[in-house]
């Protein structure tokens, strides 16, 4: 299990990435935290992108990203070559990690409910990916995407 998580987020997504941090931090993980540090107006890509260099420089670290709906913190990282999963249940945040080896999770503030993005958090971090054949397919993503 990793125990550093990389976060980041835009306008849309600071309240709930605050709330991440301090869960994070209770539960004993190292944070970093690549902004935004206030509520101006600003653009995902950007942080997105702070946050895949680091997460895809270092194996034992895995990412967070959080914007208003998570859908563009989504199509940046994984364009970036991560990959990230978009969860709305933790199903979806096992299943991201389990079968798919997700790096970075990614939520929509204005989408997720604070009770239940904080599940989802727990439930992505302290899921294992499950290799073999899920290992398989996922090499797979990078020979088709060619
Ligand atoms: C910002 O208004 C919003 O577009 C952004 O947070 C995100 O939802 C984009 O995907």
């Amino acid at each position: 299990m990793s125990k550093t998580i990389v976060l980041g987020s835009d306008h849309g997504g600071l309240n709930l990435k605050k709330v991440f941090v301090k869960a994070l931090e209770e539960w004993g993980y190292s944070v970093e935290d690549e902004g935004p540090d206030c509520f101006d107006s600003c653009d995902y890509p950007l942080f997105a992108a702070k946050v895949v260099d680091k997460v895809k420089a270092d194996d034992g670290k895995l990412g967070v990203l959080i914007c208003g709906t998570g859908q563009g913190m989504t199509m940046t990282a994984n364009r970036m070559g991560v990959r990230a999963a978009l969860c709305t249940n933790e199903f979806l945040a096992e299943m991201a990690r389990e079968h798919n080896d997700a790096r970075i999770l990614c939520l929509g503030e204005r989408v997720t409910g604070q009770g239940l993005a904080l599940a989802i958090l727990k439930t992505f971090l302290e899921t294992e990916f499950g290799g073999d054949r899920h290992q398989r397919r996922i090499d797979l993503i990078d020979t088709v995407a060619k």
